[in-house]
This record gives C-alpha cells, structure tokens and sequence, in this order.
C-alpha cells in the first residue's frame, strides 16, 4: 500500500477515557527528536489506571521511544531530545524539581531481553529495595524477596534456589525474575518493551496470565508487535505509524472496528 497516499487522521487533544477517570499518565503534543529526525510528532495520549494499555504498529513507528518518555529512559540517550507535556497523576515529569531515580522507581521498565544481573535470584529482587533503603534488616529482606517473587508467580519455582545465579534460570523465568525486580520498588507503573519476543509460547503464555494478575495492582504499558497479545492482554490499545499516534481506543474496537484506514490496515495485515 503507497503509504503517502494514505489519508491521515487529524491529532485530536487526547484520547478521552471511559468513565471520565483521570489518567495515570497522560501526554499532551509529545515530540521526540534523535538529532534532526523527528522520532515521535504531537503525541497526545492518556493512560488508564489498573488497566493495561498496548502500543502497537509497524517496525520503527516510535512505540520504543515513546514508551522511553514516560519514564524519561530517553534522557539517558544523548542525541535524544523531548518536548511537550507529559503527566504523572497530574505532574509533569519532566519538571526541574523531578528526581528521575525517584520517577523511575515510581514508572519501572521490563525490557525485550530479560537482563538479570549476574547475581544471586535473591540479589537480583533485592537490589532496587536495598539502594532505595527500603530493606532494613534481614526479615524485611526476606518478605520482599519473597512477596515480589510470588507476584511475578515464580517463588514456587525457585524457592529451594534463591541463591543461585539469576542468569541459570529459563528465559521465561529471566523475565519473571526482570518482573520480579521491577515490581520489588513498588512502583505503580510498569513498561514491558516486547517483553515476550524471546520468549517461547509456554513462557508467553505464563507472562501474559501474570500481565493480566498485575494490573490488580499497577498500571501496565506493553509495546507488541503481536496483534494477538494485545488484543489477550490490554484493554486499551494505541496504534502508530511513521511518529504518530493514529487511535487510541478501547481493544475490542480497536480490532473489531477502527477508525481509521491506516489502523484497519494495520490489523488485517495489509503493511506492516
Ligand atoms: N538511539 C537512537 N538513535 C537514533 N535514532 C533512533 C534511536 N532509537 C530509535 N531511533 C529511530 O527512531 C525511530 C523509532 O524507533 P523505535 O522507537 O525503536 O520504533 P519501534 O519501537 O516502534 O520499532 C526509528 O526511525 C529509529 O531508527
Ligand atoms: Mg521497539
């Protein structure tokens, strides 16, 4: 399909909500430049609470960078530079007053490959919590090992180990183990970047029924290239392409009956 030829949607304010719920997190007119090239154009996005939001669209569309804004990963590229408005409960992180390391225990990130550190299962969760002071003495060490681990569903499996290296495990249980972390500072969102693309489909399927159990709890953004996943695991789906937002709707509407062309493209696998 001649992709210029494509009639593009207007960017509207902002996708609205159901139920008129303020957003976790919201964008207004978010931009994105690697030196001269513009990554990501007007952006403007609202992420529900308890709810699992999915980016999706082709390869290259900016689901990765614009994933990065949200808990300001971008600023540790240095020809990576961001503008516009983006919220957190209503404040914006990008402020002077904004301790990132704070920001980033609040907005964590699980990421394509699981990337344990080459340490023990049980230095691995507890990492976050000792350098943040939240582990004050060897029984709070050990409920909070313990708690993360259960909440990423993988305590059963690596209880009589915790000592072992975290890199001797599955890549399914790596993921677990990054999901474990990540959930171990108790943040209240957490961004998966294709965090099941390694994966094989038994440890797909564990990850995508622990996503579903976790937005209990936390707010979680998941960038896909599968249609499928997003339409198992979100309730709310944004498609890209080429920098911009196209829609961002309700999942079933999304896949059932999108907006627009470029989405409708998208779906039945027309480009992509
Ligand atoms: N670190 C970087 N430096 C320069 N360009 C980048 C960098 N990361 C991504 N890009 C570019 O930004 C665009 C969007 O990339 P990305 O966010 O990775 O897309 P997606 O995750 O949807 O595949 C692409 O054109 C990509 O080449
Ligand atoms: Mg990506």
């Amino acid at each position: 399909m001649d992709q210029e030829s494509i009639e593009r949607p207007k960017q509207t304010a902002g996708t609205p909500l159901l139920e008129g719920r303020p957003p976790k997190v919201a964008s207004r007119g978010a931009n994105v430049f690697y030196g001269d090239k513009q990554a990501i154009k007007e952006v403007s996005l609202d992420i529900g609470e308890n709810e699992v939001t999915a980016f999706i669209g082709p390869s290259g569309c900016g689901k990765s960078t614009f994933l990065r804004c949200l808990n300001r990963m971008n600023d540790t590229i240095d020809i990576c530079r961001v503008s516009g408005d983006i919220r957190l409960d209503g404040q914006d992180i990008y402020d002077k007053s904004v301790d990132v390391v704070e920001l980033r225990t609040r907005i964590g990130m699980v990421f394509q490959k699981p990337n344990p550190f080459p340490k023990s299962i049980m230095e691995n969760v507890a990492y976050g919590p000792r350098i943040h002071g939240m582990i004050t003495d060897k029984a709070s060490l050990e409920e909070v090992v313990q708690g993360s681990l259960e909440r990423a569903g993988l305590w059963e499996e690596v209880k009589d180990r915790l000592d072992t290296p975290g890199t001797g495990l599955s890549g399914g249980q790596q993921q677990r183990l990054c999901i474990a972390r990540a959930i171990a500072v108790h943040p209240e969102v957490i961004l998966m970047d294709e965090p099941c693309s390694a994966l094989d489909p038994i440890a797909t399927a564990k990850i995508e029924e622990l996503i579903d159990e976790l937005r209990e709890n936390f707010t979680i953004v998941i960038v896909t290239h599968s249609m499928q996943q997003a339409a198992r695991v979100s309730q709310r789906t944004a498609f890209f392409h080429l920098g911009e937002l196209i829609e961002c709707n309700d999942t079933e509407q999304i896949f059932t009956n999108p907006e627009h062309k470029l989405t409708q493209g998208y779906i039945t696998g027309r480009f992509g």
